[in-house]
Order: structure tokens, then C-alpha cells, then sequence
């Protein structure tokens, strides 16, 4: 069964507390068990993971191939704009990857504005909230299972 790695990065486990004006009321606990139903219903397996350390998502970026992992589905929260070494990560495993935001980062603060990822990324989903992390589930799933997009 094609498989599918969730990567959430730092601040992402205070979700449901941490500003839900504008990242919403869902915890990452319900977000990843909806993302694993989804994934299931598309005939592909997921797998979740999140930490606060840079060192920790590469390391788990780095398992990637030699766990079969055909795509990550990755929100990097505020590395998105800082870090290089995740971005060189994504490329060094060439697993194909859609990065996510609960937010628009750019109808933010102009630091939010550049993403480190969103230009090796196979697609960006970002503004619609929990809902986006269905959709790149959806996505990175048809692409695994040979599905066209539009059906
Ligand atoms: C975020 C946007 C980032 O700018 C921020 O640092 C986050 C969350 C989002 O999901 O909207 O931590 O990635």
C-alpha cells in the first residue's frame, strides 16, 4: 500500500490552544487521525510525526526512502522561512513532497512572505485550516494510487 508521511513541525503540537483566531480549534492529535482516515480511504497508509527540532525532522526526513514513503505531506511552521537544511533534506531524499499551512502565510507579516520550500514543492496548500491537510492527503494519495485529479 502506497504510504504517506505527515511532518509537522515546531509550535504545530500547541495547535487547539495556540492562537485558534488564526490556526483554528483543532488539535494535531484529530487533525492526524483525520488525515490517517483519509489516507486509508484513498487505499494508502499514513504515518505522523512531529517535533520542535530541526534535527529531528531531517532525521525522520532522512528515513524516508527506506521506509517506501512515496510522498511527505510536510508543514514545516516557521522553518518554512528559516530553514535550508530542511529544505536540502527534501531534495537529498527526492520524495516527492506538498507543503501545508493552516494560515496564508502571505496575508501575513512580509518575514512569513519567503518559504524556503514552496519552489521544490509538488504543490502548496495553505489558508484553508485544518481542511488543508485533507486535501494534500487527497492529492499526494491520487498520485500514489495512479487516480487523474479531476475525478
Ligand atoms: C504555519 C505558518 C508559519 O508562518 C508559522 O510559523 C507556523 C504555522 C501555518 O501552518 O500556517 O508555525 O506554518
Amino acid at each position: 500500500m502506497p504510504r504517506l508521511l505527515l511532518l509537522n513541525g515546531p509550535n504545530l503540537n500547541l495547535l487547539g490552544t495556540r492562537e485558534p483566531g488564526i490556526y483554528g480549534a483543532d488539535t494535531l492529535q484529530s487533525i492526524e487521525q483525520r488525515a490517517a482516515k483519509r489516507a486509508q480511504q484513498g487505499g494508502c497508509e499514513l504515518t505522523a510525526f512531529q517535533s520542535n527540532a530541526e534535527h529531528e525532522l531531517i532525521a525522520r526526513i532522512h528515513r524516508a526512502p527506506e521506509e517506501g514513503v512515496g510522498f511527505l505531506i510536510f508543514n514545516p511552521g516557521a522553518f518554512t522561512h528559516t530553514s535550508i537544511a530542511l529544505r536540502d533534506a527534501v531534495l537529498a531524499v527526492r520524495v516527492p513532497m506538498i507543503e501545508v499551512h493552516l494560515s496564508n502565510p502571505h496575508a501575513r507579516e512580509a518575514f512569513r512572505h519567503r518559504s524556503y520550500f514552496s519552489d521544490i514543492a509538488v504543490g502548496v496548500i495553505s489558508g484553508f485550516g485544518a481542511f488543508g491537510y485533507e486535501v494534500a492527503v487527497e492529492a499526494a494519495c491520487r498520485r500514489l494510487t495512479g487516480q487523474p485529479h479531476s475525478s
